[in-house]
């Protein structure tokens, strides 16, 4: 179920400095994330909805069109005991498969924590689905509190996710799984 009482607070929203040019230099362009927004029109659209994937792929749709800079957004599911697969997603083409012990999306499996990487060229074992990715967030998605996914969100602008991403993307994820 959605529970549309737990998405939309005060706190979900907030202004950022982001390059917002090719060659990455910062404008000091303020725009507002809205998270807050998002959060609603979400809970809305999935109002009732309890299949895994339809809610993926709303998320998947609604953060990717709304909000400036993730560049590309979806999630990779754990298909059985260390291995991810691509899930719902939006953007060009994800890889496949990811076990546990790769890429980003294989550290969040494991840790099962969020994961921030200000610059994806910095990570260890980082995987390249498109050349143009410079930072990265990737979030674990639990149903009743067992691993099930990760959300994967990358952007072409570095440094470009922080804790107040964190916590209203975790905010989203927990009202709909
Ligand atoms: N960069 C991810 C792989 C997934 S793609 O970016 C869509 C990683 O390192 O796990």
């Amino acid at each position: 179920m959605c529970k549309q009482e737990k998405a939309g607070s005060d706190r979900l929203d907030f202004e950022r400095e982001t390059p917002n040019k090719p060659d990455q230099q910062w404008t000091g362009e303020q725009f507002m994330r809205d998270y807050q927004n998002l959060a609603k029109v979400i809970a809305s659209l999935c109002d009732g909805e309890n299949d895994v994937i339809s809610k993926m792929a709303t998320i998947s749709c609604e953060l990717f069109h709304n909000v400036d800079g993730f560049d590309w957004v979806g999630f990779y599911r754990v298909v059985e005991p260390g291995l991810l697969k691509i899930g719902p997603y939006q953007g060009g083409h994800g890889c496949l498969v990811i076990p546990f012990d790769r890429g980003v999306c294989g550290a969040c499996a494991k840790t099962e924590e969020t994961q921030i990487v200000a610059d994806v060229d910095a990570f260890e074992g980082h995987i390249a689905c498109s050349t143009s990715t410079k930072s990265e967030i990737v979030l674990p998605v639990f149903q009743n509190e067992e691993l099930i996914a990760v959300l994967d969100i990358d952007s072409d602008t570095a440094n470009n996710f922080d804790e107040r991403d964190q916590k209203a993307l975790e905010e989203i994820l927990t009202a709909h799984f």
